[in-house]
């Protein structure tokens, strides 16, 4: 056991396929640098948990947390150890409720930052399993494509019966995320699309089967470096999302300012109904040509980042804040 002991986690956006991936469809997520850690320090007593939003007994925290409590407990258990002795302190630059996958990286963080502090290996599976029950409580019924998304270091197509494969790009793209400021709200977006498939469903399977169609486009185009064909894609399956009812005024705006600054194309990311967009550009200029524009018709942050052909991460990157 250790005195202390960081869990890292980093956060994502979902390219393409949002929504028809809880049917089990395809949808493209690629990793975000936006990252959290989870500092596991010992002390006596109960454990404690302090972050942005609560701080004290991890007991007594908020019910949209619970599933964060489950998860630890459950983590203590698999490592043999008696649920008390430790604190854990969240420092995080990921947005909550805002379609990053923010929920997933705490919960991915905790649970690696618990295993080093007792000097545990955790496989992929256990992880997995771990982050999976923070995430239902979070999402009531999650297709799982967050959790695979922050662990994983480059771009994933994941089917909820398949898995996640690898997609390696050869060459970078240019990503701007900007923030209307207003929380998403996936749960309720996941119910209102449920809704309308059941009120129209002929209609509702043809729109997915046509988001599925761009999934698939996105692939290739990823799989090319094709950035021109992407952002089109990009742009398409916002149209799609918002006939699935899942967009707000404040999304399509940042969207539209995003296309007339001459992004490639541009979408919500994640659930919807608030959140967050993402834009594609030509380069890293004209990311920061977005950017700029983007803050000044009402996004409250903005992140730009290229990445790199081979492992995604980063190479530039910056921020736009108010
Ligand atoms: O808003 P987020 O980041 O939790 O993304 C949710 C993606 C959905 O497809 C809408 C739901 C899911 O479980 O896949």
């Amino acid at each position: 056991m250790r005195q202390e002991a960081i869990g890292e986690a980093h956060s994502k956006l979902i390219l393409v396929g949002e929504h028809i991936v809880v049917y089990n469809k395809p949808a493209i997520a690629i990793p975000c640098p936006l990252t959290l850690r989870a500092r596991i320090k010992e002390r006596n007593g109960e454990i404690t948990i302090s972050s942005q939003f609560y701080t004290g007994s991890i007991y007594d925290m908020p019910d949209r947390a619970k599933g964060i409590l489950e998860c630890v407990k459950r983590s203590f258990e698999l490592c043999n150890k008696p649920m008390e002795g430790v604190q854990i302190e969240i420092q995080s630059d990921i947005p909550v409720g805002r379609g990053l996958g923010s929920s997933a990286a705490s919960a991915t963080a905790i649970v690696r930052g618990i295993y080093k502090y007792f000097n545990k290996d955790i496989t992929t599976e256990e992880l997995f399993s771990l982050v999976e029950l923070a995430e239902s409580y979070a999402h009531g019924r999650p297709s799982g494509i967050d959790m695979m998304a922050v662990v994983r270091e480059e771009p994933i197509m994941y089917q909820r019966t398949e898995g996640a494969s690898s997609l390696i790009a050869p060459k970078p793209f240019h990503v701007v995320v900007a923030d209307t400021g207003t929380i998403g709200d996936t749960k309720k977006a996941v119910s209102h699309v449920k809704k309308m498939r059941s009120q129209r469903p002929w209609e509702i399977d043809h729109t997915m089967a046509q988001i599925e169609e761009i999934v698939i486009k996105a692939k290739e185009s990823i799989l090319t470096g094709d950035s021109e064909l992407l952002g089109s894609l990009l742009t398409r399956n916002h149209e799609k999302l918002r006939e699935l009812g899942v967009s707000v005024s404040s999304l399509d705006r940042l969207v539209e300012v995003a296309i007339r600054l001459g992004a490639l194309g541009a979408k919500l990311t994640g659930g919807g109904m608030g959140g967050c967009i993402i834009a594609l550009a030509k380069d890293i200029e004209s990311a920061k040509t977005i950017s700029t524009g983007l803050m000044e018709n009402g996004a409250t942050k903005v992140w730009y980042f290229s990445t790199n052909s081979k492992n995604w991460f980063t190479v530039h990157s910056g921020i736009c804040v108010d």
